[in-house]
């Protein structure tokens, strides 16, 4: 049997899953299952990466440990997949001993044959991305061209890995794998990025506690890419290169990646592989970015798309669809509700859901629920399904995942022009032998048609293919079919169940107004003229000492309902401030954000705590209460120091 080994990337835990993770998974998933009824023997491997600076800083103001943190924190992922329906075969996370063991034994081996050595380090650094960005390619005013945050400057004792060295044989195996890196506008990207040399890389850090330790020299821990690369490997037994798993699974294997980790995928790692004399990857597939309503989505924004609620409003196959649907692999996507519902109602309610309903209807009808006889069952389906089939595989082996579907629908689409064509409700009524003939297999025609489809789809959307295949009346799991066994024509006999509406229909006007209503708050203005204050001079305004500070940790004082306790650095001392902000942000929302403090206020007492100091917020009060609040957050802080005075 030929093997087949699917990864995605492992996702930090940090994150909350949104639609980007949610899309890379699904197309792995659909990939997975297609090639597993495709008869392939498939690993399909997804997990989430757990070291770093990130995840040390936030447990650190939890009070727990970042072990106690990542436990908790990555089940998130886990619950997702779960939901999206996820055919994973192993889950590996880095905090496993088997990845640890695996990640230490690369360490090890390189530096034993001398690719890993010892050296000072110094660059610009970008903590949320866990990423030294060289100058020439940092953004505006020194910020992460990955996520626009600020860098910061950083100088440590580091391990180096001689990837440079291994170059030349890594040109070479591109240049002779050209489809190694899909599609074509990320190779040409790598390449052009090789021919342009590739420094050492920085493999260890000092400056943080939770990573991997260096074998022998514990002061320092593995770089967190270092680290986490290694997971496509452990979960297949390395460094145990005879386990059955790597024999099957290495090197075809494939990993699916956003365009934001291609040079990791496509030059890191292979130089990683190359150094240690493995194989490598058979593809690395990058697909493109979503945004949503046409703007990059971030936690700032408040405009990140939760796939949950995706799933729990519109259905869990319909996101499926839409995702793999409505943009070419590859390229960057909008996500926007209203194309979404505009494929549920067209593409699901409209094309498949009234083929199955119309044709069992008919069988019901005309031929008293049992799939009729007809002698020979050759059509215009039946041999457009021949060729259905391969244009299917063709674009699945080019990870074309819009384009399969289009095919799937063309066929649809025909099915149903089927229907019109030969009006079997005409036929139904004739009364002839001629007929009944005709309508027996016009109806067997199109029976077929949905089992095929069904099956058609099953990657896609395998509880609608289970759906349409139980009401098909067939008992065997159409998930665990192979499409070779697919034959056309056999099928009399069989006894449909009623029909079920697969996909409801969304009604438009309805739904725009839920929509208005979600974002009507969102847009209030305040319209009552406001009560003032007297006028002030400026040196009035001048004794109020505002300055901008950072928060660095947040507490719950626990006797009080509104009250948090903050740490907030002002760069040149540290300040304790209790703040009435409990009911609008979680503490580790709070943990990190710069904001401007009142610095001069008179200190106070609140729950027994002295307060040294006001932070700055917007809110709308109702009769003196705070209703919605917002902190005043300076935009950037490029150039100004902690403590820098506001005027
Ligand atoms: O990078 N559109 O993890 P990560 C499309 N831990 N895909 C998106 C997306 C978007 N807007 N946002 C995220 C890491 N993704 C590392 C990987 S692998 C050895 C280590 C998807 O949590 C996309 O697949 O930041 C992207 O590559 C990945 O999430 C990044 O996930
Ligand atoms: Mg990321």
């Amino acid at each position: 049997m030929k093997n087949f080994f699917i990864t995605t990337p492992i996702y930090y835990v940090n994150d909350i899953p949104h639609i980007g993770h949610a899309y890379t998974t699904i197309a792995c998933d659909v990939i997975a299952r297609y090639k597993r009824m495709s008869g392939y023997n498939v690993k399909f491997l997804t997990g989430t990466d757990e070291h770093g600076q990130k995840i040390q800083e936030k447990a650190l103001s939890k009070n727990i440990t970042p072990q106690e943190l990542v436990d908790d924190i990555h089940l998130n992922f886990k619950r997702l997949w779960k939901i999206l329906n996820i055919s994973n075969d192993d889950f590996i996370r880095t905090t496993e001993q088997r990845h640890v063991k695996a990640v230490q034994a690369v360490f090890k081996k390189l530096l034993d044959q001398g690719d890993i050595y010892k050296g000072t380090y110094s660059g610009y650094y970008c903590v949320p991305c866990e990423t030294y960005v060289p100058e020439n390619s940092m953004g505006e005013n020194k910020t992460c061209p990955q996520c626009g945050r600020p860098l910061k400057i950083m100088e440590e004792e580091s391990y180096f890995f001689k990837g440079s060295k291994y170059i030349p044989d890594l040109i070479k195996f591109y240049e002779q794998n050209a489809k190694a890196i899909l599609p074509e506008i990320r190779y040409n990207e790598i390449m052009s990025f090789l021919r342009g040399g590739v420094h050492d890389q920085s493999v260890s850090r000092t400056s943080l506690k939770w990573g991997i330790p260096v074998p022998g020299d514990e002061k320092h821990v593995i770089y967190v890419w270092f680290d986490a690369l290694v997971n496509y490997m452990a979960a297949l037994g390395y460094p145990d290169e005879n386990s059955d798993d790597f024999k099957n699974f290495w090197p075809c294997v494939r990993h699916m990646v956003g365009k934001d980790i291609i040079r990791f995928h496509c030059v890191t790692w292979p130089l990683m592989l190359l150094a240690l004399g493995i194989n490598l990857p058979a593809e690395i597939i990058a697909h493109g970015w979503w945004t949503y309503e046409g703007e990059k989505m971030s936690k700032t924004k408040g405009n990140v798309i939760d796939p949950f609620k995706m799933v729990e409003e519109y259905g869990l196959d319909q996101f499926r669809y839409f995702l793999m649907r409505e943009i070419p692999f590859g390229n960057d996507g909008n996500f926007s509700e209203s194309a979404l519902v505009g494929r549920i109602n067209s593409d699901l309610a409209n094309d498949l859901g009234n083929l199955l309903n119309r044709t069992l209807q008919m069988i019901n009808n005309y031929c008293g629920a049992k799939v009729p006889e007809c002698d020979n069952a050759e059509s215009d389906l039946s041999t457009m399904s021949e060729k259905i089939l391969t244009r299917v595989d063709e674009a699945m082996n080019k990870y074309a995942f819009d384009e399969a579907l289009k095919i799937i629908w063309e066929f649809i689409s025909r099915a149903n022009k089927f229907i019109d064509e030969t009006t079997p409700w005409k036929l139904a009524k004739e009364n002839s032998d001629e007929s009944k003939a005709k309508l027996n297999y016009v109806l067997l025609n199109l029976y077929e048609a949905l089992r095929l489809s069904g099956l058609l789809i099953a990657p896609f959307m395998p509880r609608t293919s289970q759906r349409i295949y139980s009401q098909l009346g067939i008992e065997q799991d159409p998930v665990t079919m192979l499409y070779k066994n697919f034959k056309w024509g056999n099928s009399a006999g069989n006894v449909i169940k009623k029909s079920e509406v697969l996909f409801p229909r969304i009604d438009l006007d309805e739904w725009q107004k839920a929509q208005d209503a979600k974002k009507a708050p969102q847009n209030q203005t305040q319209e009552q003229e406001p009560e003032h204050e007297p006028e002030i001079s400026i040196d009035d305004f001048r004794k109020i000492e505002l300055r901008v500070g950072k928060i660095i940790s947040a507490e719950e004082i626990k006797k009080s309902k509104k009250l948090y306790k903050l740490e907030i650095d002002l760069g040149y001392e540290k300040r304790t401030v209790c703040s009435g902000i409990k009911n609008f942000f979680k503490t580790d929302e709070l943990i990190g954000k710069n904001i401007i403090l009142v610095t001069n206020l008179k200190p106070a007492k609140l729950c027994g705590i002295e307060s040294n100091g006001m932070i700055l917020a917007a809110s709308k009060k109702i009769d003196g209460n705070a209703e919605a609040l917002t902190l005043v957050i300076p935009e950037n802080l490029d150039g100004i120091p902690l403590g820098s005075r506001v005027s």
